[in-house]
């Protein structure tokens, strides 16, 4: 007897009970109980405005039974939705062989955000002069307002040009949301969010407070020494809707009646740091019953105009929150009265400072990646960046203090201004980014791959903080296009990115250009457009997003926008041949220049152009536009063919003859089949040559170890793997990294710290192994036959070096698992099959036995030989090679 389990973790696009959702027509989704050979095959949502209407009488929609299979992203049964509207919703399934449907799920719900630009009645408020001035002090701003009768229901809609942070009579309205809104294109949009205040109002006098930052908007952006990318000044944006007991509603908005003022934030940037004078604090300044005796400092604010095609867009994504703490695993004294906390990890964030002080006494806090030889902190590689904080207490006592509109990327912490030692308290590390749920963990039997595997980890934290990131410390941090395509397969795993690349997305196609050339960095503002391998995110990253999460839509919202870069790469080329672009194979060893790879870059530009042809061909037949999945695979064939002819000699070399070249050539499919294993065995050379060691950059070293391992060399690859010399992946493990380094030389113990004019120690680039890690090293694939691991593929296979691995992946539709080991010489393990799915089980070792059984009832499912793989349904199997 099966069991039956409602479904659980209900989610309307792609959250569970999200308040404040975009859409009018929310996909819905569902996980259903785990256990053997689980499958839907018909499910029923029902859909009311109350929970108590739910079971009695849903007044919104019962879809009766409907015959599906389909459990994720289920497309909207309703009617279209409106914004505001509160819905409650259940599921039930009937499951393969069950007469019976499961039990309801667990009531979810959702909640419309403001859909329409004529739903805003607030006005954009300012504070102060909007000219051209260096980092001014942080605007408060408030109104207060009486409520005649008692809240049943308070909303606060708000968003900024700049950062805000509200207050509602004296309390924190989104204590776990920090640097609100984000940053968007703010030329085409700006991100809204929605919080719940019903418990912050009450009847009688209230006050609403807004503290604004510059953040993106107006602080410094890039390198250059800019700031005021956006706009002068920041502007707030806020409407607060409240439903009274007597069915009253009363709207408050901002608008000229507000009032500002400065405060104690006397500057706050993202790159530079915050300065906070206590001195100058506000009390009571968002709190109706204080008599404010400063009253007369405040001023009334101005209302600008709606900045002409701005789109209020609520906001997709998780949103931005200190999501850990860290304790300093220890405290040095560089400098007399200069304390150096060391974290032991390097993140993106701040710190948290507790300590009692005097009055008007100044505490410093510097932040860095890494240590000069002396022990002091090194900062150089923050090129303009301050990254400081400093606290000035405003009276004797504790003063327990953390930043607002900054954050830096460190791993100590320089504390200058104690007058005395500190102890474990005074400095906590806050780990801040955006609050994705962790998805995927991988380990194995060698301790430093699985400190490899947490500096990807960490690499992807520390840099999804709003836009996928290069780096989080130095005067940069920006959207490059490049590191994310990349990357973007194994942060799938990692955490499940599709809310985040969803926003980002939206970033990047804000940004095209009219002819169709992607930026190199969105959100875009400086750059170029149009290059190789960066560009090429607008058609990977949708694509990569549908694979892993099923997410159809992300492709039809994107599909104009992918089409329009093909156009532009056809129009571009000269019969299929891209011309030169800027980055090629970025930062690769193989270097005349410093920064390019003797792979030439219209050989990069001309195999992405297959590459993104190739998925296009597969993207349009799949939203069935059959004419342009013809053109696109037509195009295909004829960038191939050019490929061949302009860059592969007819004994199979390729053009650049370095290993980046080789890999392009395989991983996209641009060789006959005669060519391949030639070109496998000069690749293969080529690395021997180098004593067994890469020489790639940004856009080979993601394909290296797969491309290996895909045509036969696992061995090579593994090899790659387990180096220690420089350059490996293990040479910066052995070198104290705790996450991904910019550069395979960004430290040597010979030469020091790299080009100190781009040097990060927390760029994810090369943290692109860890999908191969999964992949091939676990052994589980998603497989080609349904997206979003509905198809998983098994491939353990043992690996000299290693007597074990594992890897785990909270899928859309459940926990899927494989691990395996090497038991006196013979391999065995366990694999999760999650359910309403199935999986293809084979062992990688060519020509070798295998059993597999069903857990717990020890069902003898198949015995197999490698190479015929067994079809799975769900369930928890063991296997063995026999
Ligand atoms: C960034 C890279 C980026 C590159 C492109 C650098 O400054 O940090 O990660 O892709 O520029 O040229």
């Amino acid at each position: 007897m099966k069991q039956s389990f409602p479904p659980h973790v209900l989610r309307a696009e792609y959250h569970e009970n999200p308040l404040g959702l975009g859409c009018a027509r929310p996909r819905l989704s569902w996980k259903l109980p785990s256990g053997d050979g689980i499958d839907q095959v018909a499910w029923q949502v029902r859909a009311a405005s109350t929970e108590c209407r739910l079971e009695a009488e849903p007044d919104l929609f019962d879809t009766e039974r409907q015959e599906g299979t389909e459990s994720v992203f289920v497309a909207w049964p309703g009617e279209v939705l409106t914004s505001r509207q509160r819905v409650y919703w259940q599921v039930r399934v009937w499951l393969r062989g069950q007469k019976q449907p499961t039990a309801w799920g667990k009531v979810a719900w959702f909640e419309v955000a403001l859909l329409k630009r004529s739903d805003w009645k607030a006005k954009w408020i300012s504070y102060g002069q909007d000219g051209k001035h260096d980092t001014p002090p942080s605007p408060f701003m408030r109104r207060g307002f009486t409520l005649p009768g008692a809240p049943v229901r308070a909303r606060l809609h708000a968003s900024a040009l700049g950062l805000f942070e509200f207050h509602l009579n004296g309390n924190a309205v989104h204590p776990h949301v920090v640097l609100a809104p984000g940053w968007t294109d703010f030329r085409h949009r700006v991100q809204t969010m929605v919080f719940d205040v019903t418990s912050l109002v009450h009847e009688g006098a209230n006050t609403l407070g807004a503290i604004l930052g510059e953040g993106w908007y107006a602080g410094y952006l890039s390198c250059d020494g800019k700031r005021q990318i956006y706009g002068g000044s920041p502007a707030l944006l806020a409407q607060l809707e409240i439903e009274c007991a007597d069915g009253s509603t009363v709207r408050i908005v901002s608008d000229k009646t507000w009032e500002g003022r400065t405060g104690p934030i006397r500057s706050a940037d993202l790159y530079n740091g915050e300065h906070y004078d206590a001195q100058l604090e506000l009390p009571g300044w968002a709190e109706p019953a204080q008599v404010d005796n400063t009253r007369n400092l405040w001023q009334p604010v101005y209302e600008r105009k709606w900045p002409a095609g701005l789109k209020p867009d609520p906001r997709v994504a998780e949103p931005v929150g200190p999501i850990q703490e860290i304790t300093p695993r220890q405290v040095t004294e560089p400098a007399a009265g200069v304390y150096l906390f060391d974290l032991g990890q390097n993140i993106s964030g701040w710190a948290r400072l507790r300590w009692i002080g005097r009055k008007g006494q100044v505490i410093t806090l510097r932040f860095g990646e890494m240590l000069n030889a002396d022990g002091s902190l090194y900062t150089a590689n923050l090129r303009t960046a301050k990254a400081t904080d400093s606290y000035t207490f405003g009276e004797e006592g504790l003063a327990d203090w953390q930043p607002r509109f900054t954050f830096h990327g460190f791993r100590y912490v320089e504390v200058s201004g104690l007058g005395r030692a500190p102890d474990e308290e005074t400095i906590t590390g806050i780990v801040v980014h955006n609050a994705m749920r962790p998805t995927g963990v991988f380990h194995c039997s060698d301790q430093r791959v699985n400190q490899l595997e947490s500096n990807i980890r960490w690499g992807l934290r520390s840099n999804f903080l709003e836009i996928p990131a290069d780096c989080p410390q130095r005067d940069e941090r920006l959207g490059w296009a490049g590191d994310i395509q990349i990357f973007s397969k194994t942060a799938a795993f990692f955490y499940d990115t599709d809310a985040f690349l969803t926003k980002w997305m939206r970033d990047l196609s804000d940004g095209q250009l009219a002819d169709g050339a992607f930026p190199d960095i969105a959100p875009t503002f400086i750059c170029g457009f149009g290059n190789a391998a960066w560009a090429d995110a607008g058609v990977i990253v949708p694509w990569m997003m549908y694979r892993r999460f099923g997410d159809i839509e992300i492709l039809r919202e994107n599909y104009g926008a992918m089409s329009a870069w093909i156009g532009y790469q056809e129009k571009t080329s000269r019969r299929g041949v891209r011309p030169p672009t800027v980055y090629g194979d970025w930062l690769a060893l193989d270097a005349v220049i410093p920064q390019h790879a003797p792979v030439p870059t219209d050989l990069v530009g001309t195999a992405y152009f297959a590459r993104t042809c190739g998925i296009m061909t597969q993207v349009a037949a799949l939203l069935g536009n059959w004419v342009d999945a013809q053109r696109f695979k037509k195009l295909h064939r004829q960038v191939i063919v050019a490929f061949q002819k302009e860059f592969v000699s007819v004994n199979g070399r390729v053009v650049g003859d370095c290993q980046t070249a080789y890999l392009l050539a395989l991983a996209f499919g641009l060789l006959p089949e005669v060519q391949r294993p030639k070109a496998v065995e000069r690749l293969v050379a080529l690395i021997e040559t180098r004593g067994w060691h890469l020489s790639t950059g940004f856009v080979g070293t993601p394909l290296l170890c797969p491309v290996l391992s895909r045509f036969g060399r696992h061995d090579v690859a593994m090899k790659l793997l387990l180096q220690d010399t420089y350059p490996s992946w293990l040479f910066t493990v052995k070198n104290g990294a705790t996450t991904m380094w910019e550069r395979w030389n960004s430290y040597t113990p010979d030469k020091g710290f790299g080009d100190v004019s781009m040097n990060s120690f927390n760029h994810y680039a090369y943290g692109a192994i860890g999908e191969w890690l999964v992949h091939y090293v676990a052994g589980m694939t998603p497989g080609a036959e349904a997206p979003a691991y509905r198809h998983i593929v098994f491939r353990p296979q043992p690996a000299e070096g290693l007597t074990s691995a594992a890897a785990e992946l909270e899928t859309p539709y459940g926990r899927a698992a494989i691990n395996w080991e090497v038991l006196r010489g013979k391999l065995k393990g366990e694999v999760i099959v999650p359910p309403n799915t199935f999986a293809d089980f084979t062992l990688g070792a060519p020509g070798v036995k295998y059993a597999i059984t069903l857990d717990g009832r020890k069902v003898k499912v198949r015995e197999g030989v490698s190479g015929l793989p067994s079809r799975l349904s769900s369930g928890h199997y063991v296997f063995r090679a026999l």
